[in-house]
């Protein structure tokens, strides 16, 4: 019996430990875009001032093009700049349109976990965790796919001529985003090219080939 109540008390603690942010300390904290200062987040502006307007953003109305970029997708954020209502709130949601047979590239976010639902197309989704062990799942529309906070994940639409659309939310209004062939080749200053040739057991020539096809 006692036990059982330490452990209850137990996951009730860790529970509390894996809040991605701190909780806001007043209803809400409006996004002043235009202070100068850093904090963690941004300043609030004056709640005497806070209007609807600053909690709805139509940022997500519009169709992220796709064409003419290399991975085919193109990713929608919300932000403080575009729903200022949700500075300290711990909460982006993405838009993600992708083209036929288009990918969002394996990529990790440092602050976030993810849930994505897929809105339209056929989408296969993924993640590899810190084993090397790949989950991964085809999605419809209305269904959904969690992704867990820093490991690497992807998206890619199945269907070679119809466009994809997905929508995720992510626990953090600042998840932050990492793609892994960018990050490596394309890193300003680069890597150099010993560290890239052992790394992927290539040579100097396929280092020079990847980093320019991917524009770096
Ligand atoms: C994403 O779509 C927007 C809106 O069409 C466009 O302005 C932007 O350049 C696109 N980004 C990429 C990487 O294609």
């Amino acid at each position: 019996m006692k036990t059982s109540l330490q452990l209850f008390i137990c996951v009730i603690i860790l529970l509390s430990m894996v809040e991605a942010e701190p909780d806001p300390l007043q209803d809400y904290c409006v996004a002043d875009t235009k202070s100068p200062f850093f904090i963690n987040g941004a300043l609030c502006i004056n709640p005497k001032f806070v209007v609807s307007s600053h909690f709805a953003t139509s940022a997500l109305a519009i169709r992220g093009k796709t064409s003419g970029n290399m991975f085919g997708s193109n990713v929608t954020l919300t932000n403080t700049a575009n729903l200022p209502g949700l500075n300290t709130m711990g909460l982006t949601l993405a838009r993600i349109d992708i083209a036929g047979n288009g990918i969002v590239p394996p990529h990790s976010h440092p602050r976030a976990s993810e849930v994505t639902i897929c809105l339209d197309g056929t989408l296969l989704v993924g993640f590899v965790d810190t084993s090397g062990r790949l989950f991964t799942q085809q999605l419809r529309p209305g269904e959904s796919f969690v992704f867990p906070n820093g490991l690497i994940h992807f998206l890619f639409n199945l269907d070679s001529f119809k466009p994809a659309l997905a929508l995720s939310g992510l626990n953090s209004q600042n998840p932050g985003a990492q793609i892994a062939s960018l990050a490596t080749f394309t890193s300003k200053p680069s890597i150099i090219d010993e560290i890239l040739k052992k790394a992927f057991q290539i040579n100097g020539q396929d280092v020079s080939k990847i980093r320019k096809n991917l524009g770096g």
